[in-house]
């Protein structure tokens, strides 16, 4: 699968953004990969690394610079400069100062690309993916974040390796925050059709009562802080998320993905906030996003994730 002539730009040289660049050059989601950082040493030796290896993937070809025109007409803009995240530290903590880093670097990368969809990975994602919007002026369909794409697949991982059913056929979302208050949306979820809280175990499989779920819970919360203990940082599975969703848009694929973005209209009570909710994803950017169904409890949940990102927002 190829999309020719397609760009995409990468911002920022590090862990994630070079994951995402390695994701995407594997799939073949472009035909040209940008890396864009302020270490103009350190992105030039990952582009000789990528590029080196072009043999062995789709067509493409792989350019990098510290000068933003290196991002100049791109498909797709994709955000992951920042601070890195401590272990302990919240995704919250890390605002400010990243915030300032996309007041200076994202302008004059919009400048370059106008027409760009762009979306926001670095940390906090769904407070950097407001301030962006307000810093750019771009619309909710050309900005928006990663959101809980990442989380939602490792929801369905656990899910899958519980219930012994490969995880392409758990469909299951996380919404509200990308972080301590996100919320798994299980009235909604199902495995091979079956909704998931009529789920019986099979062969090998195990139970997943209230006790099971609220463990998986903790666990999706609990994943990226673990993996910073033990590594520092995450890179590989936000680097697949994030060509995935470059790719829905590259190939305008109407797919439903959790991506962040501004709830502008009052939704459930919420409202000028961004946060996650499936939504569809294709050319245009963040399309409009699935009714899906929410018990009373996710609701309220959900309610109390878009107010712990309001009060950091403000
Ligand atoms: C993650 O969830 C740290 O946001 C990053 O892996």
């Amino acid at each position: 699968m190829q999309s020719p002539g397609r760009k995409i730009s990468i911002i920022g040289a590090g862990a994630v953004g070079t994951s995402i660049a390695y994701a995407a050059l594997i799939r073949g989601v472009a035909r040209t990969v940008a890396l864009m950082d302020i270490n103009a040493d350190k992105v030039l030796a990952e582009v000789l690394d990528l590029s080196h290896g072009l043999e062995f993937v789709p067509r493409a070809e792989v350019i990098g610079s510290s000068d933003p025109a290196v991002c100049a007409d791109s498909d797709v803009v994709i955000f992951t400069a920042g601070a890195k995240q401590r272990p302990g530290q919240t995704r919250l903590e890390l605002a400010e100062a990243t915030i300032e880093l996309v007041r200076t670097a994202l302008p004059p990368i919009v400048e370059v690309a106008p027409a760009a969809r762009y979306v926001m990975v670095t940390n906090p994602v769904d407070v950097i993916t407001y301030a962006a919007g307000k810093i750019t002026g771009l619309p909710r369909n050309q900005l928006f974040g990663s959101g809980t794409v990442l989380d939602s697949s490792r929801l369905r991982f656990l899910v899958s390796e519980h219930c012994g059913v490969a995880v392409q056929n758990v469909h299951a979302y996380i919404a509200g925050e990308h972080g301590d208050s996100e919320i798994p949306l299980w009235s909604s979820a199902s495995i091979g059709g079956v909704p998931l809280l009529d789920w019986e175990p099979l062969d090998g499989g195990r139970l997943l009562d209230a006790a099971a779920r609220a463990t998986i819970k903790q666990e999706v919360v609990q994943a990226a802080y673990r993996i910073i203990e033990g590594k520092g940082a995450t890179n590989y599975a936000i680097g697949l998320a994030t060509a995935r969703i470059a790719e829905a848009i590259v190939n305008n694929e109407h797919r439903v993905l959790p991506v962040s973005s501004l709830i502008e209209e009052d939704f459930h009570g919420i409202s000028d906030v961004c946060l996650s909710l499936p939504t569809l994803v294709d050319a245009a950017g963040a399309g409009p996003r699935l009714p899906i169904a929410m018990s009373a409890d996710e609701l309220a949940g959900l309610r109390r994730s878009a107010d712990t990102l309001k009060e950091m927002q403000a």
